[in-house]
Formats: structure tokens, sequence, C-alpha cells
């Protein structure tokens, strides 16, 4: 059993995409404390297998419990569907009963069926993410009457982390996937970015979206969604330290995650380099 003392919510990613979510968090709930993991080491996750994914991710998961995180959020798509159900079936009971993982693939496919009027959905994402189905089996769960169709985009997060998301080779890329995703449906009337990094590729995706698909960014709804967890979950909102203070670790050097990290957010932040393992 680790400790019960107030501490910060963890939030979670393979590298720098995560920050979209955590900039989205923070803004709708300033006064809680939070600690950032960036695993940069060993990002992208995309790739990877399933095992590895949840080798990392449980390491990672750890390592904020040990930062005293009661709750820890997976603000990373790819782990959130390789990894989240083994750790919280698995791995909780073992570790500590009283705290709580969650991903953003569930707060996502929660308001689909209220977004969409044709009911086919499109979800862009990384190999991982695309090739586990999760979103397929969350919304067959939640609304079988919603058709999904998912699009590996293997080349949008290497463009974001190279800083050439704004640039106009991006443009080959995007446009790619987007034809390849509409050619399989074009009844499609939302569409998800599954995956923390695009919300930085949306001017280039409005660029070649069919007109009338709405787009949608994960920021906002995750945020939304943890702080209804934290109103109907008082018992865990009540061991949230609230000085509205955030800590960025990363397992890659501090230098390199504060420059990366300048073009996810708007100040300069104090960053520490751990090792997990
Ligand atoms: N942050 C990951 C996600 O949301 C993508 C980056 C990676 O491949 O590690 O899926």
């Amino acid at each position: 059993m680790l400790s019960m003392r107030l501490g910060p919510i963890g939030i979670f990613d393979s590298g720098y995409g995560g920050l979209t979510i955590l900039n989205e968090i923070r803004k709708l709930l300033p006064e809680y404390d939070y600690v950032y993991l960036g695993d940069n080491a060993r990002a992208p996750y995309g790739p990877r297998s399933f095992e590895v994914v949840y080798k990392f991710t449980r390491q990672a998961v750890f390592r904020l419990f040990e930062e005293g995180c009661p709750l820890v959020i997976l603000a990373c798509n790819t782990a959130s569907a390789k990894a989240l159900r083994s750790i919280q079936q698995r791995d909780l009971p073992d570790w500590d009963k009283g705290r709580r993982v969650l991903g953003v693939i569930r707060p996502t496919v929660e308001i689909m069926d209220s977004l969409s009027r044709t009911k086919h959905i499109g979800v862009l994402g990384t190999v991982g993410t695309i090739s586990s189905r999760s979103y397929e089996l969350e919304l067959e769960k939640m609304f079988p009457h919603i058709f999904v169709t998912g699009q590996a985009c293997p080349m949008w997060v290497p463009l974001v982390e190279n800083n050439e998301f704004d640039l106009p080779g991006a443009d080959y890329f995007v446009r790619k996937y987007l034809d390849e995703l509409f050619k399989r449906d074009s009844l499609i009337d939302t569409l998800v970015l599954g995956c923390t990094h695009y919300p930085l590729l949306v001017r280039k995706i409005k660029k070649y979206l069919p007109e009338g698909v709405t787009l949608f960014s994960q920021g906002e709804r995750v945020a939304e969604s943890l702080k209804d967890y934290l109103s109907r979950h008082s018992e865990m909102a009540t061991r949230i330290k609230t000085d509205g203070n955030t800590r960025f670790l990363t397992t890659e050097s501090a230098e390199k995650f504060t420059e990366a990290a300048s073009i996810f957010l708007s100040s300069t932040v104090v960053v520490e380099q751990i090792v997990i393992d």
C-alpha cells in the first residue's frame, strides 16, 4: 500500500502531446496541483507492441503514484488503448485499491452520439490506437448503432515532434490520410483527433476536411469529464492538493523537453529529468 497524503493529479503521455490535454485541464481546474510525466526517451509509443506499451505505461503510472498522485490520467490515446484496462484490472488491485487511473478514450466516446447526425464517425490515431480497435469496441458497447472507421496516421506525430506541422511539407501527409479515410466512408460527419499530438495539425486538417465535417479535439472534453468525475467522487477530490502548482518530469534531458514543450505551452516551465524502469 502506497502513502495516503494529499498529492497532485498525475498526467501521463509518451511525450509532449499530453500537454494539449494538460492545458485544457488546467484551464478548467486551475486550483489543483499537477505533475506531468512525459516518457520522451522512449517515445513514440504509437508503433510499439501491446506488451511494450503496457510495460512502459505501467512503470510510468507507478512512478506517478510514488510522486504521491492519488489519480493518474493517461493523456495518451496509445497508452489508453493498450494499457489502461490491464493496469485497472491487474495492477491497481495489487498496488493500491484507493487510487485511480483514467484514460481519454471513454470520455471521448461518451459524447459521440450527441455530436454525429449521420452516426458515421472517423477516428484518426497512431498505428497502435487504430490497430487496438479500442474506439470501435467502446462505441460498440455504448452506441451500437454508430459506424466507426479508424485511420492510422503514422507520419503525423513525427511532423509535430519535429516542428514541421505548420510548414508546407506537412500538407502531403495530412491530405493523404484524410483522403484515405473519406474514401472508405464518405458519410462521416464527425472526426475524432484520437492522438494528443494532432491538435497542432488542426489548421492543416481543416484545409482538407470535406464540408460539413466536425473536427473533435479531446482536450476540453477530457477536462470536463475529469471535473465531473471529481464532483461525483469527493473521496478522491479531497485527496488532491490545491496549491495550483504544476511540475514537469521527463525521461529525456530537461533541456530538450523545455525547448520542445514551448510548442505546446505558452510559458517557460521548470523540468526535471527522471529514470523509470
Ligand atoms: N500521445 C500519443 C497518443 O495520443 C501519440 C504519440 C506516440 O506515438 O507516442 O496516441
